[in-house]
C-alpha cells in the first residue's frame, strides 16, 4: 500500500480563509477587529521564525497584530507586567507568550498570569481543566489542528484505537483528550511503555509527538492506519553537502508510508494546521468575549 499524504499546506489555506471570513463578518456586522497579542523573549532562532510567521498570517487575516520583542535578560517581573497590560486592553483578544523562555522565567508563572479568556494556545490551567471536564474552553491548537486533519481525513473517529505517542501538556495530553472526545479508544504511549511498537501496531490512528527523529518505525504501522506526524526535528544531511541539514519527523516516514494508508508529511503536515489554529481560536475568543456566539 503506497499511502495518501495529508496535505495539511492546502487544508490550513482553507482554515484560513474560513477565518478571514469570519474576521471581515465581525468588523461588518459588529465593528470588531480581532487582535492577537505574541510576545517573544530573546533571540531562539527557530522561535523567531515561528513567531515571524504567526505575526504576518494574523495581518493577512485582517486582524490586529501586535508584536513585542522583548530582550533576553528581561526579568519575570517585567514579563508578568507586560501579561498584564495585555489582560487589561481591549483591543487584544488574544494572548500568545512564545515559548521557550529563558532560564530565569518561570514559565508555569507567565503560563498563569495570562487570561484564560485570551489565553489563545489553551495552555493554562483553567483551559486545561475544561478540555479534561468537557468545558467550553480554548483548545491547544497542534492537536485541534491533528483533530480536523484527522476528522477531514476519516470522517466520523467513534469507535477507532487511537495511539497518542508522547504526554506533554502541550500536545500529548491534550490530543489524547480530544480523541477521546471524539469517541477513539484513546492510549497514552511513552518512553516507558513497555511495547510501544506493539501499541502502535494496535492502532487505527497514530499521532507520534515526541521529540525524537524517525522513531516510529515503518513495521511498528498497521496496514491503511492513519499517521500523524507533529515532529519536527532537524537532522543532519551528508547527502546534501556538509554541514547541511533537513527536516524529519517523529516517524520514518518513507517506510511508513509503504504501510500506512494516510500519513502528513514534515514538513507541510502538522506544522502549518498549528498557526491556522492559532487563527482560529483568536476569533473564538474575541467572539466570547463580545458575547457574539
Ligand atoms: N513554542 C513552540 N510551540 C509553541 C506554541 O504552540 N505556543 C507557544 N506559546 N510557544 C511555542
Amino acid at each position: 500500500m503506497t499511502a495518501s499524504i495529508i496535505d495539511g499546506k492546502a487544508f490550513a489555506e482553507k482554515v484560513r480563509a474560513g477565518v478571514a471570513a469570519d474576521v471581515s463578518a465581525l468588523k461588518a456586522k459588529h465593528g470588531v477587529t480581532p487582535g492577537l497579542a505574541v510576545v517573544i523573549v530573546g533571540e531562539d532562532p527557530a522561535s523567531q521564525v515561528y513567531v515571524k510567521n504567526k505575526v504576518k498570517q494574523t495581518a493577512d487575516t485582517g486582524m490586529n497584530s501586535f508584536h513585542f520583542e522583548l530582550p533576553a535578560d528581561t526579568s519575570e517581573a517585567d514579563l508578568l507586567a507586560r501579561v498584564e497590560a495585555l489582560n487589561a486592553d481591549p483591543a487584544v483578544n488574544g494572548i500568545l507568550v512564545q515559548l521557550p523562555l529563558p532560564k530565569q522565567i518561570d514559565e508555569a508563572k507567565v503560563i498563569a498570569a495570562i487570561d484564560p479568556a485570551k489565553d489563545v494556545d489553551g495552555f493554562h490551567v483553567v483551559n486545561s481543566g475544561l478540555l479534561a471536564t468537557g468545558g467550553r474552553g480554548l483548545v491547544p491548537c497542534t492537536p485541534l489542528g491533528c483533530l480536523l486533519m484527522l476528522q477531514d481525513a476519516l470522517g466520523d473517529l467513534s469507535g477507532l484505537k487511537a495511539v497518542v505517542v508522547g504526554r506533554s501538556n502541550i500536545v500529548g495530553k491534550p490530543m489524547a483528550q480530544l480523541l477521546l472526545d471524539a469517541n477513539c479508544t484513546v492510549t497514552i504511549a511513552h518512553s516507558r511503555t513497555k511495547d510501544l511498537p506493539g501499541e502502535v501496531k494496535a492502532a487505527d490512528i497514530v499521532v507520534a509527538a515526541v521529540g525524537r527523529p524517525e522513531m516510529i518505525k515503518g513495521d511498528w504501522i498497521k496496514p491503511g492506519a492513519t499517521v500523524i506526524d507533529v515532529g519536527i526535528n532537524r537532522i543532519a544531511a551528508p547527502e546534501k553537502g556538509e554541514g547541511k541539514t533537513r527536516l524529519v519527523g517523529d516517524v520514518a516516514y518513507d517506510e511508513a508510508a509503504t504501510v500506512a494508508g494516510r500519513i502528513t508529511p514534515v514538513p507541510g503536515g502538522v506544522g502549518p494546521m498549528t498557526i491556522a489554529c492559532l487563527l482560529r481560536n483568536t476569533v473564538t475568543a474575541t467572539c466570547r468575549q463580545h458575547r457574539l456566539d
